[in-house]
Protein backbone atom coordinates (compact mmCIF):
# COMPACT_ATOMS: atom_id res chain seq x y z
CA UNK A 1 0.00 0.00 0.00
CA UNK A 2 3.05 2.65 0.82
CA UNK A 3 3.66 2.28 -2.96
CA UNK A 4 0.88 3.85 -4.06
CA UNK A 5 1.31 7.85 -3.90
CA UNK A 6 0.79 10.34 -6.65
CA UNK A 7 -2.77 9.24 -8.82
CA UNK A 8 -2.51 6.27 -7.55
CA UNK A 9 -2.84 7.62 -4.03
CA UNK A 10 -5.74 7.13 -1.18
CA UNK A 11 -7.66 4.43 0.34
CA UNK A 12 -11.26 4.42 -1.80
CA UNK A 13 -11.18 3.32 -5.42
CA UNK A 14 -14.45 5.21 -5.70
CA UNK A 15 -12.96 8.21 -5.00
CA UNK A 16 -10.09 7.59 -6.88
CA UNK A 17 -12.06 6.73 -10.10
CA UNK A 18 -13.69 10.03 -9.72
CA UNK A 19 -10.52 11.84 -9.73
CA UNK A 20 -9.49 10.50 -12.44
CA UNK A 21 -12.80 11.13 -14.44
CA UNK A 22 -12.24 14.25 -13.67
CA UNK A 23 -9.38 15.25 -14.85
CA UNK A 24 -10.69 12.92 -17.85
CA UNK A 25 -13.50 15.61 -18.49
CA UNK A 26 -11.06 18.35 -18.66
CA UNK A 27 -8.76 16.38 -21.34
CA UNK A 28 -10.92 14.05 -23.23
CA UNK A 29 -12.64 15.79 -26.59
CA UNK A 30 -15.67 13.30 -26.31
CA UNK A 31 -17.49 11.64 -23.75
CA UNK A 32 -14.62 11.13 -20.98
CA UNK A 33 -17.32 8.90 -19.66
CA UNK A 34 -17.91 6.45 -21.78
CA UNK A 35 -16.86 2.49 -20.68
CA UNK A 36 -16.71 -0.47 -22.92
CA UNK A 37 -19.33 -2.71 -20.81
CA UNK A 38 -18.74 -6.50 -21.20
CA UNK A 39 -21.47 -8.99 -20.63
CA UNK A 40 -21.86 -12.73 -21.54
CA UNK A 41 -24.40 -15.12 -22.92
CA UNK A 42 -26.05 -18.11 -21.79
CA UNK A 43 -23.09 -20.01 -23.80
CA UNK A 44 -20.49 -18.33 -22.40
CA UNK A 45 -19.77 -15.99 -25.39
CA UNK A 46 -18.56 -12.40 -24.37
CA UNK A 47 -20.19 -9.19 -25.65
CA UNK A 48 -18.98 -5.85 -25.67
CA UNK A 49 -20.79 -2.34 -26.31
CA UNK A 50 -19.62 1.09 -25.26
CA UNK A 51 -22.43 3.08 -22.79
CA UNK A 52 -21.91 6.22 -20.78
CA UNK A 53 -21.22 6.13 -17.36
CA UNK A 54 -23.27 8.12 -15.27
CA UNK A 55 -22.66 8.15 -11.56
CA UNK A 56 -19.84 6.73 -9.20
CA UNK A 57 -21.50 6.17 -5.70
CA UNK A 58 -20.22 5.30 -2.92
CA UNK A 59 -19.81 2.14 -3.47
CA UNK A 60 -20.99 1.60 -7.28
CA UNK A 61 -20.93 2.61 -10.54
CA UNK A 62 -23.83 3.34 -12.61
CA UNK A 63 -25.36 3.66 -16.19
CA UNK A 64 -28.36 3.55 -17.93
CA UNK A 65 -29.44 1.53 -20.75
CA UNK A 66 -33.16 -0.31 -22.22
CA UNK A 67 -34.23 -3.46 -19.84
CA UNK A 68 -35.18 -5.40 -23.20
CA UNK A 69 -31.89 -4.89 -24.64
CA UNK A 70 -29.24 -7.69 -25.50
CA UNK A 71 -26.78 -6.09 -22.75
CA UNK A 72 -29.78 -6.29 -20.19
CA UNK A 73 -31.02 -9.89 -21.31
CA UNK A 74 -27.51 -10.73 -20.12
CA UNK A 75 -26.67 -8.94 -17.42
CA UNK A 76 -30.41 -9.73 -15.72
CA UNK A 77 -29.32 -13.59 -16.72
CA UNK A 78 -25.70 -13.63 -15.40
CA UNK A 79 -25.57 -10.75 -12.53
CA UNK A 80 -22.07 -9.86 -13.01
CA UNK A 81 -20.49 -7.50 -15.76
CA UNK A 82 -16.97 -5.67 -16.60
CA UNK A 83 -16.33 -2.41 -17.84
CA UNK A 84 -13.05 -0.64 -18.97
CA UNK A 85 -12.84 2.92 -19.15
CA UNK A 86 -9.81 4.32 -21.13
CA UNK A 87 -8.47 7.73 -21.74
CA UNK A 88 -6.43 8.44 -24.43
CA UNK A 89 -5.41 11.81 -23.70
CA UNK A 90 -4.19 11.12 -19.83
CA UNK A 91 -2.90 7.65 -21.53
CA UNK A 92 -4.78 5.66 -18.22
CA UNK A 93 -7.42 3.11 -18.07
CA UNK A 94 -9.94 1.52 -15.15
CA UNK A 95 -11.09 -1.61 -15.87
CA UNK A 96 -13.79 -3.13 -13.36
CA UNK A 97 -15.38 -6.34 -12.31
CA UNK A 98 -18.34 -6.72 -10.29
CA UNK A 99 -22.09 -8.10 -9.60
CA UNK A 100 -25.04 -6.07 -11.01
CA UNK A 101 -28.78 -4.94 -9.75
CA UNK A 102 -31.14 -2.92 -11.78
CA UNK A 103 -31.39 0.57 -10.87
CA UNK A 104 -35.14 1.17 -11.29
CA UNK A 105 -36.19 3.29 -8.69
CA UNK A 106 -36.68 7.10 -7.75
CA UNK A 107 -32.85 7.61 -8.80
CA UNK A 108 -33.72 6.12 -12.38
CA UNK A 109 -36.49 8.62 -12.74
CA UNK A 110 -34.61 11.57 -11.58
CA UNK A 111 -31.69 10.68 -14.36
CA UNK A 112 -34.49 10.02 -16.61
CA UNK A 113 -36.76 13.42 -16.01
CA UNK A 114 -32.84 15.48 -16.56
CA UNK A 115 -32.89 14.26 -20.14
CA UNK A 116 -33.59 16.23 -22.95
CA UNK A 117 -37.11 15.90 -24.04
CA UNK A 118 -36.43 14.24 -27.50
CA UNK A 119 -33.94 11.58 -25.66
CA UNK A 120 -36.88 10.76 -23.23
CA UNK A 121 -39.06 10.40 -25.99
CA UNK A 122 -36.51 8.66 -27.86
CA UNK A 123 -36.44 6.07 -25.32
CA UNK A 124 -40.20 5.24 -25.62
CA UNK A 125 -39.45 4.91 -29.54
CA UNK A 126 -36.14 2.25 -29.36
CA UNK A 127 -36.67 -0.81 -28.93
CA UNK A 128 -32.80 -1.83 -28.47
CA UNK A 129 -31.10 -3.90 -29.95
CA UNK A 130 -34.51 -6.11 -31.86
CA UNK A 131 -34.58 -6.18 -35.81
CA UNK A 132 -35.73 -2.37 -37.23
CA UNK A 133 -37.28 -2.71 -41.02
CA UNK A 134 -36.03 1.16 -42.03
CA UNK A 135 -35.01 4.55 -40.02
CA UNK A 136 -38.14 5.84 -41.14
CA UNK A 137 -40.39 3.31 -39.59
CA UNK A 138 -38.06 4.76 -36.15
CA UNK A 139 -38.96 7.94 -37.11
CA UNK A 140 -42.69 7.44 -37.49
CA UNK A 141 -42.41 5.61 -34.10
CA UNK A 142 -40.53 8.92 -32.30
CA UNK A 143 -43.68 11.03 -34.09
CA UNK A 144 -46.22 8.58 -32.39
CA UNK A 145 -45.27 8.54 -28.54
CA UNK A 146 -44.57 12.64 -29.20
CA UNK A 147 -48.14 12.56 -30.08
CA UNK A 148 -49.13 10.22 -26.88
CA UNK A 149 -46.63 11.03 -24.80
CA UNK A 150 -46.71 14.69 -24.13
CA UNK A 151 -44.00 17.15 -23.11
CA UNK A 152 -43.46 15.41 -19.69
CA UNK A 153 -43.71 11.65 -20.80
CA UNK A 154 -42.69 9.27 -17.77
CA UNK A 155 -39.50 6.71 -17.36
CA UNK A 156 -40.95 3.55 -19.47
CA UNK A 157 -40.69 0.74 -16.94
CA UNK A 158 -38.12 -0.77 -19.90
CA UNK A 159 -35.37 1.89 -19.63
CA UNK A 160 -33.74 2.36 -16.36
CA UNK A 161 -30.50 2.24 -14.73
CA UNK A 162 -27.80 -0.98 -13.31
CA UNK A 163 -25.55 -0.46 -10.52
CA UNK A 164 -22.22 -2.43 -11.13
CA UNK A 165 -20.70 -3.23 -7.26
CA UNK A 166 -17.00 -3.78 -7.96
CA UNK A 167 -15.10 -6.94 -6.45
CA UNK A 168 -12.29 -6.15 -8.69
CA UNK A 169 -11.03 -2.44 -9.97
CA UNK A 170 -7.92 -1.81 -11.72
CA UNK A 171 -6.12 1.43 -12.17
CA UNK A 172 -3.58 1.60 -14.91
CA UNK A 173 -1.31 4.26 -16.25
CA UNK A 174 1.13 4.25 -19.19
CA UNK A 175 4.84 4.22 -18.15
CA UNK A 176 7.68 4.98 -20.20
CA UNK A 177 9.19 1.65 -22.58
CA UNK A 178 5.55 -0.20 -22.20
CA UNK A 179 6.48 -0.09 -18.04
CA UNK A 180 3.62 0.77 -16.84
CA UNK A 181 1.92 0.80 -13.21
CA UNK A 182 -0.89 -1.12 -11.97
CA UNK A 183 -2.65 -1.55 -9.14
CA UNK A 184 -5.19 -3.95 -8.76
CA UNK A 185 -7.63 -3.59 -6.12
CA UNK A 186 -9.92 -6.72 -4.62
CA UNK A 187 -12.07 -7.57 -2.12
CA UNK A 188 -13.93 -11.33 -1.40
CA UNK A 189 -18.02 -9.68 -1.54
CA UNK A 190 -19.35 -6.02 -1.83
CA UNK A 191 -19.05 -5.77 1.87
CA UNK A 192 -15.35 -6.88 1.69
CA UNK A 193 -11.93 -4.86 2.96
CA UNK A 194 -10.00 -3.74 -0.15
CA UNK A 195 -6.73 -5.62 -0.79
CA UNK A 196 -4.23 -3.66 -3.05
CA UNK A 197 -1.50 -5.51 -5.39
CA UNK A 198 0.60 -3.81 -7.69
CA UNK A 199 0.90 -6.08 -10.95
CA UNK A 200 3.42 -6.79 -13.23
CA UNK A 201 3.15 -4.59 -16.59
C1 LIG B 1 -19.97 6.59 -26.79
C2 LIG B 1 -21.21 5.73 -26.74
C3 LIG B 1 -22.05 5.84 -25.64
C4 LIG B 1 -23.21 5.04 -25.56
N1 LIG B 1 -23.97 5.12 -24.43
C5 LIG B 1 -25.02 4.28 -24.27
C6 LIG B 1 -25.74 4.24 -23.05
O1 LIG B 1 -25.44 4.97 -22.09
N2 LIG B 1 -26.78 3.38 -22.95
C7 LIG B 1 -27.12 2.54 -23.97
O2 LIG B 1 -28.08 1.79 -23.82
N3 LIG B 1 -26.44 2.54 -25.14
C8 LIG B 1 -25.39 3.37 -25.31
N4 LIG B 1 -24.68 3.37 -26.49
C9 LIG B 1 -25.07 2.41 -27.54
C10 LIG B 1 -24.50 1.02 -27.21
O3 LIG B 1 -23.11 0.97 -27.52
C11 LIG B 1 -25.21 -0.14 -27.93
O4 LIG B 1 -25.23 0.09 -29.33
C12 LIG B 1 -26.67 -0.31 -27.47
O5 LIG B 1 -26.81 -0.07 -26.08
C13 LIG B 1 -27.17 -1.72 -27.79
O6 LIG B 1 -26.34 -2.67 -27.17
P1 LIG B 1 -26.84 -4.18 -26.91
O7 LIG B 1 -27.57 -4.62 -28.18
O8 LIG B 1 -25.60 -4.97 -26.67
O9 LIG B 1 -27.76 -4.17 -25.73
C14 LIG B 1 -23.53 4.15 -26.62
C15 LIG B 1 -22.67 4.07 -27.72
C16 LIG B 1 -21.54 4.84 -27.79
C17 LIG B 1 -20.61 4.71 -28.97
Amino acid sequence: MSERSGIFAGDDPFALSQAWLDEAVKSEINDPNAIALSTVDADGMPNVRMVLLKDIEADAFVFYTNYGSVKAQELDAQGKASFVMHWKSLRRQIRVRGLVEREEGPQADVYYASRSLKSRLGAWASHQSQPLSSRSALMAEVAKVTATKGPNPPRPEFWGGYRIRPLEIEFWADGAFRLHDRFRWTRADCKGKWKVNRLHP
